[in-house]
């Protein structure tokens, strides 16, 4: 029986007129010694030309090792592969020297997209050593949050100075709300609109709302956890099972072909080869079986799964 699946290299525009391929490679707690490295260059020899990281995975040099390393071996140019890192909360009021050390870790020149992480600045002040890789804690535990004198339009004031740097081609936002982005949006210093917003994303979260808002004013949606995050709960779900089973795919295919079905951009994250390359290849889900994905979440209720207590600063509202 021929095969439904086909390698997925599709990509879709943003707002700054480029391209970005709709599969790209997560490497969120891709940290476990090769892990990151051994991803990335599997990822990159096998068709991926996307790879999303993060200054807080604390594997930007692995996975910069492996996208020169597969430059220099494959003779792929650099303008070929987009790449994406964020700038964390502790680094939000200095995104040019925060840009400056990631590149300097990747190893590369500029990126493709540089996001703000996370909407909310952290508190210097409350970091433990010389790390500000981190998240700082106040004494009773809690995080400590810096929004009395700053907050994310100040951030993206000096966000949109690193795009006439060179240094990333596009900036954009994580983990952003409606109200958040509406907030963005209105300031009087807003010049830029994100190219991004990178979210979660998977049956059991369809952000419909969110979704629809961003691609209403021009912002493209990157899908985080989309299997569901660490172990990938959605795969057991009885109707991604039987659907999987039906079409003779993996349950992984199943829902990635969902999310690009759906139109964003998608970033599963594995660190095995045979699991890298399959979840590249998608399939057009019938209707039928698309209506009983988006189901799921009207089913079982909705369940987020990635998330911080950064009170009083409320994330998702
Ligand atoms: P591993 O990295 O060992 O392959 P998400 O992308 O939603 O964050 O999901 C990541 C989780 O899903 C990881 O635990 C990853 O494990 C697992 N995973 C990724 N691809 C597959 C797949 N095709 N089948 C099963 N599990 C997968």
């Amino acid at each position: 029986m021929a095969s439904i699946l086909k390698q997925n290299l599709n990509t879709t525009k943003l707002n700054t007129g480029v391209n970005i391929p709709v599969i790209g490679l997560g490497t969120w707690k891709s940290t476990e010694e090769m892990d990151a490295y051994n991803s990335v260059k599997c990822a990159l020899e096998n068709g991926y030309r996307h790879i999303d990281t993060a200054a807080i995975y604390k594997n930007e040099i692995q996975v910069g090792k492996a996208i020169n390393d597969f430059i220099n071996e494959s003779g792929v140019t650099r303008d070929k592969i987009f790449v994406t890192t964020k700038l964390w909360g502790t680094q939000h009021r200095d995104p040019t020297s925060a840009l400056n050390q990631s590149l300097e870790r990747l190893g590369l020149e500029y990126v493709d997209l540089y996001l703000i992480h996370w909407p909310v600045s952290l508190d210097t002040e409350n970091i433990k050593g010389s790390d500000y890789l981190c998240i700082p804690f106040l004494p009773n535990g809690k995080v400590a949050v810096d929004i009395e004198e700053w907050n994310f339009v100040k951030t993206w004031e000096l966000m949109q100075e690193l795009v006439a740097t060179g240094k990333t081609k596009a900036i954009g936002i994580s983990n952003f709300s409606i109200n958040n982005i509406k907030e963005l949006l209105s300031s009087p210093s807003n010049k830029i609109i994100p190219a991004v917003n990178q979210i979660e994303v998977h049956p059991l979260l369809p952000q419909d709302d969110l979704i629809k808002f961003c691609e209403d004013n021009s912002i493209a949606i990157e899908a985080y956890s989309p299997l569901g995050g660490s172990d990938a709960p959605i795969l057991n779900e009885k109707v991604i099972i039987d659907i999987a089973e039906k079409h003779n795919v993996t349950p992984a295919q199943v829902v990635i072909s969902w999310h690009a079905q759906r139109g964003y951009v998608c970033l599963p994250k594995s660190v095995k080869k045979e699991r890298i390359i399959s979840n590249q290849k998608t399939f057009i889900l019938p209707d039928e079986d698309f209506a009983a994905i988006s189901n799921l979440s009207k089913e079982k209720g909705e369940k987020r799964i990635v998330s911080f207590d950064f009170s009083p600063f409320d994330i998702f509202a």
